[in-house]
């Protein structure tokens, strides 16, 4: 099967564990443009949906899917998104689209968080993928010196990329993460970055993994 079928099949599953009058938090990316697409079949039973960001809200603005500002809801029952990597401790990497904060956000306050992956970005350990941090782009060289100091690896800031917040993002590669809580918590503590990519705290309750088979495998 196809990248973009098995998408599509992750889509279809994960609308089975929405439930009626559910406040939905919507992530980011093209997997769940998948999920969005299916979320139109049962748009008439939730409440609202929250979204990651503005291309999330467009798509879902099309559909005719209601989105609302975070700020008015009291809480999110459900956040669907997906993932760069993952692995066996349900640790990942996210913000290859940009929308990590948002992204961060959204799933620590949501009740239930899954995530949605394709097969090939299930990983024995982290750190093929570069991971992305944001930063306010006041001294982003200093900042760029400041990781390689505390962290290691080799930081670059991506090209003609502007987050929703106005921010840039610095991809760092070859990142070592053997230690990948610290490696977040030092991340966390270097002045200017606004959000790191691995998402360690806050993991998901339920990983669904599509197969090239189409089938789904669950992890909880
Ligand atoms: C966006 C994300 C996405 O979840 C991640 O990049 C996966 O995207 P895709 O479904 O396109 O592979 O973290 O910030």
């Amino acid at each position: 099967m196809k990248e973009n079928e098995i998408k599509k099949c992750l889509g279809i599953e994960v609308i089975k564990y929405i439930k009626p009058n559910s406040i939905v938090g919507i992530g980011s990316g093209s997997t769940v443009s998948y999920f969005i697409k299916e979320l139109v079949r049962i748009k008439h039973y939730i409440i609202n949906t929250v979204s990651s960001s503005y291309k999330s809200s467009y798509q879902l603005n099309q559909l005719n899917i209601p989105v609302v500002d975070i700020n008015s809801v009291k809480n999110i029952d459900i956040y669907i998104d997906s993932a760069d990597e993952i692995d066996n401790n349900m640790y990942m990497i996210k913000g290859g689209g940009s929308a990590l904060t948002n992204e961060k956000i959204i799933s620590s306050l949501s009740k239930k968080f899954i995530c949605i992956v394709n097969n090939s970005k299930l990983v024995k350990k982290l750190g093929r993928f570069p991971v992305p941090v944001e930063i306010i782009p006041f001294s982003y060289p200093l900042i760029i010196n400041k990781i390689r100091k505390c962290v290691g690896g080799i930081p670059i800031l991506r090209s003609n990329t502007i987050t929703d917040h106005n921010n840039l993002i610095i991809d760092i590669y070859e990142l070592d993460l053997n230690n990948v809580k610290l490696i977040e918590k030092k991340l966390n503590n270097i002045p200017g970055i606004v959000t790191v990519g691995l998402f360690t705290q806050r993991i998901a309750d339920i990983v669904l993994v599509g197969n090239c088979d189409g089938s789904i495998t669950k992890f909880s």
